[in-house]
């Protein structure tokens, strides 16, 4: 009978699986999906289920017309210790059963082409869930276990996720190399530095090969909130004024455009007090038309179709000069002309901390860059130019390879079975 794992990466954007037949030693598979959850806004049968996972996810939320709720970077929410459950049309779902419905869907899929119930997973998980906090660490693997477990895994094995990535790069070398991988996706940045052997390809004596590994909470999510705060919100009244008193002219405060800069400080606006505090900054700003964008967003839960046009920008200036940032529904309408160096400008701040992170971990785990054969970059963000040229000019001379950015974690770590051999 055929034996199979699956690897597993959970990302914050993009999640995939890779089946392994761990007889021919091979990977026979991999199913991607986006991370994305919707619950149709009206219940249907009481028996049915209903939510849709990835791509339908969003297709029936725009059907919906944007009602119901739309689950995004759900990844994000596993360390949150102030998150507990969230009802749902009289449901409550917990972080880990919220995460469960993704990995029951990838697993699935996968059972169908398998024709089995694979219950043998390789986990990733980012080096650090967040930053320099070891107890949310834990909470948010302990989540992700309890995950993997409702959705039917039995044999449960976690990875770090950048050296997933580098057991993919492994498959491509010919000879020994000391490499530095880089996994930089939707919610954080990676690295892992190693000796990767193609003569150890599946052996169960890694550990001795892997010499540093870190992380950090920056992602293409992190360049989106920028972007929103920087270009987005003026669209919807930071840096307008209205009259707080009679004759007392005041700045609407910035901090209010704060919770339209990430997806999931959206439901800040549900509140009473606020929803009253915006429609006065529209009155007493003499119907400013930036005020009614803002009421208009919140209403019709529009965020994630704005996000849609700042990711498309920023995709776009992955490969031009120039984009448009456009956005036109319901009465908002955004037509701007973004250039690379205005793009590079508005994530500065997000491409010194990586950089600045790089540096630190280079230096306590004691890597001279002299050391470093290669480096291998994965993940959606690593097609950033700005990050490009970190990388280029930080490593002038190292070589710098990439695979598959959005399956090369979960093929390798579907190449990590010699995790089950440990004790
Ligand atoms: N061509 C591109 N240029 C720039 N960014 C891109 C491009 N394509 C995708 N992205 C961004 O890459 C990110 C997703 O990458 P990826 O799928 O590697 O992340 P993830 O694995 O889901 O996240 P994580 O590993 O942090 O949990 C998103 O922020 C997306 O906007
Ligand atoms: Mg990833």
């Amino acid at each position: 009978m055929p034996k199979f794992l699956y690897g597993i990466d959970f990302g914050t954007t993009n999640s995939a699986l890779s089946i392994f037949d761990e007889e021919k030693k091979e990977i026979v598979s991999t199913i991607s999906i986006p991370s994305l959850i919707y619950f149709n806004h009206i219940s249907k049968s009481a028996n049915a289920d209903n939510y849709v996972i990835g791509e339908q996810a969003i297709s029936e939320y725009l059907e919906d017309g944007m009602r119901g709720r739309f689950i995004k970077s759900i990844k994000q929410i596993l360390s949150r210790t102030t998150f507990t459950e969230t009802r749902i049309q009289n449901k409550r779902y917990s972080a880990a059963d919220l995460v469960a419905l993704i990995l029951k869907d990838l697993k699935q899929k996968a059972d169908k082409i398998t024709g089995f119930n694979c219950t043998k997973a390789i986990i990733g998980r980012p080096v650090f869930f967040d930053d320099d906090d070891s107890q949310k660490d834990t909470l948010a693997q302990t989540r992700l276990k309890k995950a993997a477990e409702s959705a039917g895994f039995t044999d449960i094995r976690f990875q770090f996720e950048p050296i997933g990535a580098a057991f993919a790069y492994e498959k491509l070398i010919t000879k020994k190399e000391k490499v530095l991988v880089a996994d930089l996706g939707g919610g954080t940045t990676d690295f892992t530095f190693l000796t990767l052997d193609p003569a150890k390809v599946g052996s169960n004596d890694r550990k001795s090969d892997m010499i540093a590994s870190g992380g950090i909470y920056i992602g293409g999510d992190s360049l989106d909130s920028a972007f929103m705060w920087e270009k987005g919100t003026p669209y919807f009244g930071k840096n307008t004024q209205y009259e707080a008193t009679r004759g007392q002219i005041l700045n609407v405060p910035k901090s209010l455009f704060a919770n339209i800069c990430s997806w999931d400080k959206m439901n800040f606006f549900n509140g009473q007090k606020i929803q009253k505090d915006i429609d006065d900054y529209y009155y007493f700003s003499g119907n400013d038309r930036k005020f009614k964008n803002l009421i208009t967003l919140i209403e019709h839960n529009l965020g994630y179709s704005v996000f849609q046009a700042i990711e498309k920008t920023k995709i776009e200036l992955s490969s031009n000069h120039l984009s448009d940032f456009k956005y036109s529904k319901l009465g908002i309408e955004i037509d701007e002309e973004i250039s690379i160096d205005e793009y590079n400008r508005v994530i500065a701040k997000d491409i010194q901390r990586i950089d600045d992170y790089l540096d630190k971990f280079l230096l306590t785990h004691n890597i001279n860059p002299t050391e470093i054969d290669c480096l291998f970059m994965t993940g959606g963000t690593s097609m950033v130019k700005a990050i490009k040229h970190l990388f280029k000019n930080k490593f002038p001379h190292i070589p710098v390879n990439s695979g598959d950015n959005f399956n090369s974690v979960a093929n390798g770590l579907a190449y990590s079975g010699y995790l089950f051999a440990e004790p």
